[in-house]
């Protein structure tokens, strides 16, 4: 079986000669720390191991449940933000066809996303469009207290049940949380849904290949085994022996990192060629941004998918102040073929291309920026996956995760916590006189009024 590769050529040559390799010692103790749970945040290193430690019978369980709600279901609402929400995103689009939710197969359901907003016509116009569909919900939510998860599974649930009666819609909901703690728990245990447990040493973010994960995709009818069994070959390939010349996951780490603090590049776009790869970037983000992003530290993750923002943001990237690096995910080939076609009256000038893959272009496309992003002082960083499957798309979410773990600890953060989130719900509970929030309503009143 192939694997996903890494070229950081184009990024050590903005480096001095044997950057590189002077953090073999430092990434060396990050490694030994992650696997024996001596680094920061220790208490969140669930994920280090998951893909190995997750059995066939867990797998079957999970898959058995999907094919119930794929029964059962016209259409899959998954309810969840963040963690809670991105993995399983990324996966079905970077794997599904690329107009799913236009596309009735009858054979899947259609996977939709709520509660990562408190969209009022996002939220009216979903419920407008369930009105007639035999609809289940998936409701995720580590803390089961989440604000937006939670108001959006409120009335999803009560949608469901005015729509197929209560005894039917316990068989299509199903709850993804803590095993004890939370509403969303006691919501599950006294209903009688069907429920998963993520487990407490997996933070939101890392959680993709929990259930929080793996319930969508496979519900999505993509194959879940083979997206573990490549995380899993993945864990082997950039475990804590695996040396960092062999290492792809650790030269990563180490290759950001290093342009971070001896380059001053601040920023860090991830970029696709193929527009079903958006939401890995966006996964990627939260991954990267809320693990790195504290202590005033971190590098700014962002995203673009070219070649439709090299007609935006490419201007800025070409010439714009030098604090960037790029990374492209590249895909060798494409799953399905289309040919160019030839035109008699070539009238658009384009028969230079006939014949040609459409892909051709593309990959033309790829190339031809990232020299003239490196001519212009970006440096370049390439993962390229040999398909888009499960299996390198496994292996791809593990990579990231692997990478983020050593990154986050070279920086000398701790990768697995997220203080800073909680500042905007403490605003928003006590504008909103949440119960339990007295004191913050009344200061934050006495601070709108004096601001006036
Ligand atoms: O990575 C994280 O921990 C967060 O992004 C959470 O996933 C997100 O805030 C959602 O939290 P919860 O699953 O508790 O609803």
């Amino acid at each position: 079986m192939k694997s996903i590769s890494l070229d950081i050529t184009k990024a050590t040559q903005f480096l001095k000669p044997g950057t590189i390799e002077a953090y073999e010692e430092k990434v060396k103790a990050v490694q030994e720390a992650l696997e024996n749970g001596t680094c920061p945040g220790n208490d969140f290193l669930g994920w280090l191991h998951l893909p190995s430690s997750i059995t066939p019978a867990f797998l079957d369980e999970v898959q058995a449940c999907a094919n119930t709600l794929r029964e059962k279901c016209e259409v899959v609402v998954v309810a969840g933000i963040g963690g809670s929400y991105l993995g399983a995103r990324a996966v079905i689009e970077a794997l599904g066809n690329s107009f799913a939710w236009l596309v009735n197969d009858k054979k899947n359901p259609a996977i939709l996303f709520a509660g990562n907003n408190i969209g009022e016509d996002y939220l009216a116009e979903l419920t407008d469009y369930l009105k007639d569909k035999k609809f289940g919900v998936i409701n995720i939510s580590k803390s089961g207290t989440t604000t937006e998860t939670a108001l959006t599974f409120r009335l999803l649930k009560k949608q469901c049940e005015a729509q197929r009666g209560k005894e039917e819609a316990k068989d299509v909901i199903v709850a993804i949380t803590d095993a004890k703690k939370g509403a969303a728990r006691t919501c599950a245990d006294k209903e009688g849904y069907k429920s998963f447990v993520i487990p407490d040493n997996v933070g939101g973010r890392f959680s993709v290949l929990t259930p929080v994960g793996l319930l969508p995709i496979a519900c999505a009818g993509f194959d879940i085994k083979a997206l573990v069994q490549g995380a899993a070959d993945m864990e082997k390939a950039t475990g804590k022996d695996v040396a960092l010349q062999e290492n792809i996951a650790a030269q990563y780490a180490v290759v950001r990192h290093a342009l971070y603090r001896e380059m001053d590049k601040k920023i860090e776009i991830i970029v696709n060629f193929q527009p079903k790869l958006h939401f890995i970037g966006e996964w990627w983000k939260q991954l990267y941004g809320e693990s790195e992003g504290k202590d005033h530290l971190g590098i700014f993750p962002a995203a673009c998918d070219f070649t439709t923002d090299l007609h935006s943001m490419g201007q800025w990237i070409q010439e714009g102040e030098r604090s960037i690096f790029e990374t492209v995910i590249s895909v060798e080939q494409p799953n399905k073929k289309m040919l160019f076609p030839k035109d008699e009256e070539n009238l658009d000038g384009l028969n230079f291309l006939a014949g040609k893959r459409v892909d051709e272009v593309n990959k033309m496309a790829e190339l031809g920026t990232r020299l003239a992003h490196v001519d212009g002082g970006v440096p370049n960083i390439r993962i390229s996956l040999p398909e888009l499957n499960e299996y390198y798309i496994g292996q791809l979410l593990y990579f990231f995760e692997i990478a983020c773990g050593i990154s986050g600890n070279l920086l000398g953060v701790n990768p697995f916590n997220q203080p800073g989130v909680e500042a905007y719900k403490k605003n928003m509970f006590a504008l909103l006189n949440k119960p339990g929030y007295e004191a913050e309503s009344k200061a934050i009143q006495e601070r709108l009024a004096n601001e006036k």
